[in-house]
């Protein structure tokens, strides 16, 4: 496990680890956590957050789903249609997250973005359907970044949107489900830097096909290595051109055992979105 000096000594990484093993349940959200800790960085960094309160937010960012834990597999992987009950299941991770992330030494705000992040600006949202400022600002700014991550993410029955499609979502979104100071703000943002995000699992790692089932897979940290898709256990090398294209090419179709399968922690990852703002106490 690589480990990260800014990080290290605390239970913080240790949450972050967990909050990568919870990820790799869901194959087809791939770096979700990275990017919506990015996204929400870019729009606190616009909205004038700095320092201990951009470090909290990117914490809170990345921790957000990990009550999804307790969600099980045949809900969180189902292909079709929640069913009421189901979706009662899938709705309760944002309070499990809560009530896992109350118990550690961190500031009790932290597990709050957790809880809150499915709240909606009009009262609509869950767990406890609060609305406008009640919301604390920072699950208003995760809940803005994770729901346009799921739109410009490509899942098993569509593809995702393209950038200018997703961000009319977002405006029309606008004092219904999103704080309209976190929708303006959001649409001011460049366009480049969102780019770099959409689509990615870390800088300069662009998500790729599996050549075998079609659903996401993460390019290691270092291209040297294999990598495997977690839906068809497919094992790949990642081939670069000139361009700097990027593409998997498969091993005589060799498949990972199940230990390939293991999640392997990447904390390295997360030096530039966690770098020299961990604020006293944390
Ligand atoms: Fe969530």
């Amino acid at each position: 496990m690589t480990t990260n000096p800014t990080l290290a000594g605390t239970s913080l990484q240790h949450l972050l680890y967990m909050a990568q093993i919870v990820e790799a349940r869901d194959p087809y959200t791939a770096g979700h956590l990275w990017r919506v800790a990015r996204f929400s960085r870019l729009l606190g960094a616009r909205l004038g957050l700095r320092g201990a309160d951009l470090f909290q937010l990117t914490l809170g960012a990345y921790l957000h789903d990990l009550g999804k834990v307790t969600v099980p597999d045949q809900v969180l992987n189902k292909k079709g249609r929640l069913e009421s009950g189901e979706i009662l299941q899938m709705q309760a991770h944002s309070l499990a997250g809560y009530r896992m992330l109350v118990r550690y030494e961190l500031s009790q705000d932290i597990a709050v973005l957790a809880r809150d992040h499915h709240e909606h600006w009009d009262g609509c949202g869950y767990p406890y359907r609060l609305d406008s400022t009640s919301i604390a600002l920072g699950a208003r700014i995760i809940g803005l970044c994770d729901a346009f991550d799921a739109m410009t993410s490509n899942r098993p029955y569509r593809d995702g949107m393209p950038l200018a499609q997703a961000l009319e979502r977002v405006r029309e979104a606008r004092a219904l489900q999103f704080d309209p100071a976190m929708v303006d703000a959001f649409l001011a943002l460049d366009a480049e830097p969102l780019l770099h995000v959409i689509g990615h699992s870390d800088l300069n790692r662009p998500l790729l096909a599996c050549p075998y089932c079609g659903p996401v897979v993460e390019m290691p940290p270092d291209e040297q290595s294999a990598t495997f898709c977690r839906v068809c256990t497919g094992k790949f090398h990642v081939r670069r051109n000139r361009t700097g294209k990027v593409w998997l090419e498969d091993f005589d179709t060799v498949h990972g055992d199940p230990v390939d399968m293991i999640a392997e922690p990447d904390m390295g990852h997360l030096s530039d979105l966690f770098a020299g703002e961990r604020p006293a106490g944390l």
